[in-house]
């Protein structure tokens, strides 16, 4: 069994290991992300295209990559798979039948559901939380409850329907007592909905505070400083913006939501075709 601080330097190292990658991106070297790529010694991964002009190589593991808790040496065989976004055409019930009845992270002893992405799949616009809480555990649909009526609110103003849209978590059980899932568990679940961004292709994520940001876009800033920002995901371009369970706490903050909020309708509108 691996101990908290295996699972912390193992972490650590994890973030060493993108900022390497990163900073090699930023100062424009070509084939940084095929560096980190080729490190992994077995294709078991599935690719996954998006688009023609992203320059990174975009491989979207159908297993999520885990340490082997069973080596000597904790990262020995551990090699995160590089992530870009390409096109797929896989259907969402070929993406949940792989999902299956789940037990990859320990959120599923105690969930009711899994909550899968819920909307749309055509949809230009996605919006993507952190974990379901109990109203979505219990009814196996993202956003239902009190922050999901907001979030329904928030979507009417910038002129979309709630069908329009597509909905989503970066994880699919709900964490006990709605603690935020750990980068462990998030790292489990978060392919499936690559897979599923990959099928629909939006034009514009939408993620919900700092957790789901964190998670979703691994960047270690907080919310407050990157949202109201787009982000390139791999070539999708994402705007984080405040969870509406937090606006409910601070209702002060829906200011600045709208503010993000106007952002992803005016390139929306720009770009209707
Ligand atoms: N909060 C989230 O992050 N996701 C949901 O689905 C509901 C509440
Ligand atoms: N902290 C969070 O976790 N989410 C927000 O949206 C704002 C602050």
């Amino acid at each position: 069994m691996q101990s908290e601080a295996d699972i912390a330097e193992f972490l650590s190292l994890l973030n060493d290991a993108r900022e390497h990658v990163s900073y090699f991106k930023e100062l424009g070297v070509e084939g940084a992300a095929k560096l980190a790529q080729n490190t992994s010694p077995e294709p078991q991964s599935q690719p996954i295209s998006r688009s023609e002009t992203s320059t990174t190589t975009v491989v979207i593991s159908a297993e999520p990559a885990v340490p082997s808790s069973t080596s000597g040496g904790l990262f020995d065989d551990f090699n995160p798979p590089p992530i870009k976004i390409q096109r797929s055409s896989e259907t969402f019930e070929e993406i949940w039948a792989d999902i299956g009845n789940c037990t990859r992270c320990p959120l599923y002893e105690r969930r009711t559901h899994i909550v899968h992405t819920d909307g749309n799949r055509n949809a230009r616009l996605m919006f993507v939380g952190e974990a379901p809480g109990a109203d979505e555990d219990a009814q196996a649909r993202p956003f239902v409850g009190r922050a999901g009526q907001l979030l329904t609110k928030i979507i009417e103003a910038i002129g979309f329907k709630r069908e329009e849209v597509l909905i989503g978590n970066v994880n699919r059980c709900r964490p006990p007592g709605n603690r935020p899932p750990t980068p462990e568990e998030a790292l489990m679940c978060k392919p499936f909905l690559l897979r599923e961004i990959a099928a629909v292709q939006p034009e514009v994520i939408v993620v919900l505070g700092n957790t789901a940001m964190r998670n979703l876009l691994d960047i270690k800033q907080g919310i407050t400083k990157v949202r109201g920002q787009f982000q390139d995901y791999h070539g999708v371009k994402v705007m984080p913006t405040f969870h509406p369970a937090y606006l409910l706490r601070d209702p002060s903050k829906k200011k600045e939501t709208w503010e993000d909020l106007k952002k992803v309708r005016d390139y929306l509108d720009a770009t209707r075709k």
